[in-house]
């Protein structure tokens, strides 16, 4: 069982609390320039695909940005940017800024069963326990879990008024926890657990896939979990019950992950910007209670990204990425309206951004 790996994002929560390195903060020229890029740049009449970057001109900001997401891909694997310009914006500004952001970071990806590239985290009466929920567009407590792609981006317009809090575990921490505790365990987790795509499966996929919790390529530990998944997959034809050994290292895992040690809280303020490694980093959040008027509601912009400098993935991630090669296209949910416009932006962006085109 590998133990020698790349553990930069090992990290326990007293680390967090001393260390403050992974806070980015904006100044205030830095703040001005990104809200006149938006405001600039900002047609009603055009959707976030006719936008490319050339359009924008972050200025100071973007430098500030890109350390704070290399510190994701190669550091601690989850940082936050204060300072987003949120008062001088509205929300379709607002929303544009962080599209224009994920222009410069990555090809973006679609998130679920209508495609969409940016996806606002707000609750709309979604059921998150339904066969096909989705922890976005409801107001519940979610179970910690890594989103579908490489790196996620998400910008706090409103906070809630009460909950909503944000938590971050380290995947890298779980597993040397989850191998020194229970070896047996975790060799469980280095086997396939069944995964439901929710219903959001396009054309071509199958209801579920299977995928170890647990793996490593290139030095680099990687981790997969989404209980709910693993959970409503079991009702689909097809997939096999859990095994008792499934079952215990599911709860292990998530009780390691919900120790105080180990998972890190933090609160999104307006204006906040957090960007994780979704492969070394698990996340969750509790439930909340929103104000009443509606231009006060809990409110989130999510980026799912895939960057140009994204590392090789474990074989075993292949039946859900589809491309395992570094610096390539991979991950989302494609969904059902996954047409021609979508994959000619997303070769548009690749070519951008220096990426192979051929996407598969
Ligand atoms: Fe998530």
């Amino acid at each position: 069982m590998p133990l020698e790996f790349e553990a930069s994002a090992a990290w326990r929560v007293e680390h967090m609390q001393r260390d403050r390195s992974w806070i980015f903060t904006l100044d205030d020229r830095s703040r001005a320039q990104l809200a006149r890029a938006a405001r600039d740049a900002f047609d009603p009449d055009r959707r976030l695909f006719d936008y490319s970057r050339a359009d924008f001109d972050l200025g100071p900001a973007w430098a500030v940005i890109a350390a704070a997401a290399r510190e994701v891909h190669f550091g601690l694997g989850v940082t936050l940017v204060k300072g987003l310009p949120r008062e001088e914006l509205s929300a379709e500004e607002f929303r544009l800024l962080n599209w224009a952001i994920g222009l410069n970071l990555g090809v973006a990806r679609p998130q679920g069963k209508a495609s969409q590239y940016m996806s606002e985290v707000r609750a709309t009466g979604t059921d998150y326990r339904s066969a096909g929920g989705r922890g976005y567009s409801s107001n519940a407590g979610l179970d910690f879990h890594v989103d579908s792609c490489d790196l996620v981006t998400l910008a706090c317009y409103n906070k809630a008024k009460a909950g909503g809090q944000s938590m971050v575990s380290s995947s890298v921490t779980a597993w040397q926890i989850l191998v020194a505790e229970r070896p047996d365990l975790a060799e469980v987790a280095r086997q396939d657990f069944h995964f439901s795509r929710n219903q959001e499966e396009a054309a071509d996929e199958t209801p579920f896939y299977g995928q170890p919790l647990f793996d490593f390529e290139g030095g680099r530990l990687f981790c997969k979990w989404n209980r709910n998944r693993v959970r409503t997959a079991q009702d689909l034809e097809g997939v096999p019950p859990m095994s008792q050994a499934q079952r215990d290292c599911a709860d292990l895992l998530d009780a390691i992950l919900q120790r105080p040690e180990v998972m890190f809280t933090m609160w999104l303020e307006p204006g906040d910007l957090q960007i994780m490694n979704n492969h070394v980093m698990l996340h969750s959040r509790t439930a909340f209670e929103d104000f009443a008027e509606p231009e006060r509601k809990r409110l989130l912009y999510r980026l799912w990204l895939a960057p140009p400098d994204s590392v090789r993935l474990p074989e075993t991630w292949r039946p859900y990425f589809r491309s395992i090669d570094p610096g390539t296209v991979r991950g989302g949910f494609r969904g059902h309206h996954h047409g021609e416009t979508c994959r000619s932006f997303e070769r548009r962006q690749a070519e951008s951004l220096g990426m192979p085109t051929t996407i598969v």
